[in-house]
């Protein structure tokens, strides 16, 4: 006998074999776990894609003036220090620490003392976001210590300009006429260099910008239902110019190719009850910006075309500020789905044919005539009351269909409130519920 022959012998497998091998459950099995791999692999790498394009630049460059190069105001200290005091740590020998705004992962808003004029300033910090270059010129200012800087920058000194407050413009009630344009102004903007203990730290960007005292839309309306409660008709005869400016503020900042991407009641800064700033321009964005056409935008509650998407946010921004102000949200709800009222017609008119912002302002000024004869708009006896169906729990169908419809952001995914909402007949629901809460007001 040969050594080979007392080897064990290595035939392929033959097809026959393999096939054995692969039952049926076998490659069942195979085909789920490849399934889910891929479903892996293509989510996290969609998400990746949205991540790295929502980091992208934004071009700016449609803002900047022909004819005027450096058009960006340059701050007097480019670099400023942190010092710390016996309660508090103020930055530099102008800005005193007063009490926090906020905290998020991109970076912090508290209210200083600006000691130079006597007013009260906001600065806003920026640990991420860096998704500008710095332009050569303005390197050199800042000793070329660093390369990039937030967007929020550039756009908030040419959309709000740079200004100069006085310790007036914001003790008083009055609109302060320093507030030119309807976006916020930056006051200042620097790079902080050194920590409390005066050691060189990596720069990291502060913009300052005027406190206003009103807050944003959401504290407004707080205010105006606890000032005077109101029915929504009332509320929008007396907000709408407010509004319409806002719009034309979009059409001026579309008409530049930039979109806000950003508009919600929180952005939106009120300077007495009716004169409204935009603010927190953070996340603007070239209309052509890549990342409008990502799953991950769209996945937001985003639509692609970014102008049309700020008027939805900004309309939706609206009602919303109609909806909290209002002495009572239940009958905003089962109003704002009858579109019987010029605010809720305008809402509904513009879900059916999305306009871009100067179309809407002339739908929005053409309303003015029904806005002006609102209580007659109310009377309606068509509907009889269904006591058959709780109006408890139609109320509150019909409130989160209105939370959900007035959402600007992403529409978080809830059971409950899937099922409440219409479950897979949405519309069946949202008309049953509508009909017993419209009867309640209407008896
Ligand atoms: N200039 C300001 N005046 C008054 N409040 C402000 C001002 N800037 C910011 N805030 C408050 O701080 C919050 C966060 O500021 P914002 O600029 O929107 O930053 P973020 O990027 O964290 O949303 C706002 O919602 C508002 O309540
Ligand atoms: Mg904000």
């Amino acid at each position: 006998m040969t050594y080979e022959k007392a080897l064990p012998s290595r035939r392929a497998p033959s097809p026959r074999r393999i096939a054995r091998y692969f039952g049926a459950s076998r490659r069942l099995k195979l085909l789920c776990a490849f399934a889910v791999v891929a479903y892996v692999l293509l989510s996290t790498s969609i998400k990746l894609w949205g991540t790295y394009w929502s980091n992208a630049p934004t071009d700016l460059s449609p803002l900047y003036s022909p004819t005027t190069s450096p058009s960006l105001p340059l701050p007097e200290h480019p670099a400023r220090r942190l010092i710390r005091t016996s309660n508090a740590v103020n930055i530099g020998d102008r800005y005193s620490y007063l009490k926090p705004l906020s905290a998020g992962c991109e970076g912090n808003t508290a209210i200083y003392r600006d000691e130079e004029t006597g007013s009260d300033v906001v600065i806003k910090s920026f640990r991420t976001q860096l998704r500008n270059r710095l332009p050569e010129y303005a390197r050199r200012t800042f000793a070329g210590s660093i390369d990039y800087w937030p967007a929020e920058i550039p756009a908030t000194l040419l959309l709000g300009g740079m200004m100069n407050v006085t310790s007036e413009s914001n003790t008083t009630e009055t609109v302060d006429v320093s507030f030119k344009s309807d976006f916020v102004p930056a006051v200042d903007y620097f790079l902080i260099v050194s920590s409390e203990s005066g050691a060189p730290v990596s720069p990291t960007w502060r913009l300052v910008t005027p406190f206003i005292r009103g807050g944003t839309l959401q504290t407004l309306a707080s205010k105006l239902k606890e000032d005077r409660p109101q029915k929504p008709h009332e509320l929008d005869a007396f907000l709408r110019p407010a509004f319409n400016r806002l719009l034309a503020a979009l059409r001026e900042l579309h008409a530049k190719e930039l979109c806000h991407d950003d508009i919600k009641i929180d952005n939106i800064f009120a300077l007495d009850q009716t004169r409204w700033l935009i603010g927190d321009l953070g996340r603007a964005r070239e209309v052509q910006h890549p990342y409008h056409y990502t799953h991950g935008w769209q996945s937001k509650n985003q639509w692609s075309e970014c102008r049309l998407n700020d008027v939805r946010r900004m309309l939706k921004t609206y009602l919303t500020v109609l909806r909290t102000a209002a002495a009572d949200a239940d009958r905003f709800d089962a109003e704002f789905y009858t579109e019987r009222q010029p605010w809720s017609k305008l809402y509904w008119d513009f879900m059916r044919r999305p306009a871009l912002a100067g179309e809407l302002l002339g739908r929005s000024s053409n309303s003015s005539v029904e806005l002006a004869q609102g209580p007659a708009m109310e009377a309606s006896a068509a509907f009889k009351p269904d006591m058959s169906v709780q109006t408890g729990r139609a109320r509150e169908a019909l409130r989160l269909a209105v939370d959900r419809e007035l959402k600007c952001t992403r529409i978080p995914w809830r059971l409950r409130r899937w099922w409440l909402w219409g479950g897979f007949m949405p519309k069946y629901r949202l008309e049953r519920n509508l009909h017993v809460a419209k009867a309640e007001f209407e008896t």
